[in-house]
């Protein structure tokens, strides 16, 4: 064995073929996986994407750090299937990017969080935790509700998404602005459009207790609605599992 490797040692070509023989090994094994990446992320025709407003949600989301101490993906063991509702599936977050999966848990996992709370108690509990939950270590952020949303830069956050593959149309970009406006003003001009372009399934309406000014809050909030409520599709069996 190591006379063959002194050998080897001693042949620049025979040293060139045996580290790139090794090294395609470890590559092949890397790469392996993704030969069956068809079969691996499941087909959800009805996915829906992003609203303009929740797209400025997610970024408020990664930007405050929320991902630091909540993950967004329920591993398929026993325990996490009866806390938190069915395993999520590679293609709930086709449309993430970057995906928030997360590695750690200081609060619990919000891959299922859509419609569990109304908006006034998301409002409330980011505003201050401890209102709600006496025993929380989960910082308070009460600026979202003081802090006008940006909307002016979101065509260009939608053109960047579509770049990378979300559907996005033309149309979307351009009343993206408006769109967010409209989702989170129930009685507004701008409100018609919103679930013509985004599907009757959209929520629209007020999301924070500021009435018609569009906050931040209303976009972070509107966000949280919607997580795992954006396909319909779980494995048919693990519903039953559940249970
Ligand atoms: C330092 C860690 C930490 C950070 C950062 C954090 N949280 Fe939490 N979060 C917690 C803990 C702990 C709980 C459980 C106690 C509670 O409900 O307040 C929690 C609970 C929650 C819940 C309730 C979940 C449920 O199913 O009951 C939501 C929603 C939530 N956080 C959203 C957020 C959002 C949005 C952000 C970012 C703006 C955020 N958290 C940032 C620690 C954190």
């Amino acid at each position: 064995m190591f006379g063959l490797h002194y050998n080897l040692e001693r042949s620049a070509i025979g040293m060139v073929v045996a580290i790139v023989l090794v090294a395609s090994i470890g590559g092949f094994i890397e790469i392996a996986p993704l030969f069956t990446i068809d079969e691996t992320v499941e087909a959800a025709p009805d996915m829906r994407i992003y609203t303009p407003l929740e797209v400025a949600g997610r970024n408020i989301y990664i930007r405050e750090g929320c991902y630091a101490c909540h993950s967004q993906m329920i591993r398929t063991l026993r325990d996490e299937v009866d806390r938190y509702g069915p395993y999520s599936l590679a293609v709930e977050s086709q449309y993430d990017h970057p995906m928030l999966w997360g590695s750690k848990r200081t609060g619990p996992d919000l891959a299922r969080l859509g419609n569990k709370y109304s908006d006034a108690w998301h409002s409330a509990h980011l505003d201050n935790p401890r209102d709600l939950v006496p025993e929380s270590k989960m910082p308070a952020y009460p600026w979202l509700l003081r802090t006008q949303l940006r909307t002016d830069d979101l065509a260009n956050h939608l053109a960047a998404l579509r770049t990378v593959g979300v559907p996005y149309t033309d149309e979307m970009i351009a009343y993206a602005s408006i769109d967010a406006f409209g989702q989170a003003n129930p009685e507004s001009a701008q409100a018609s459009g919103v679930a013509e372009r985004y599907g009757e399934a959209t929520n629209i309406r007020l999301f924070d207790a500021s009435g018609q000014r569009l906050t931040e809050m209303d976009a972070l909030v509107a966000y949280l609605q919607v997580l795992g409520t954006l396909t319909g599709a779980t494995a048919p069996t693990q519903t039953a599992e559940a249970e």
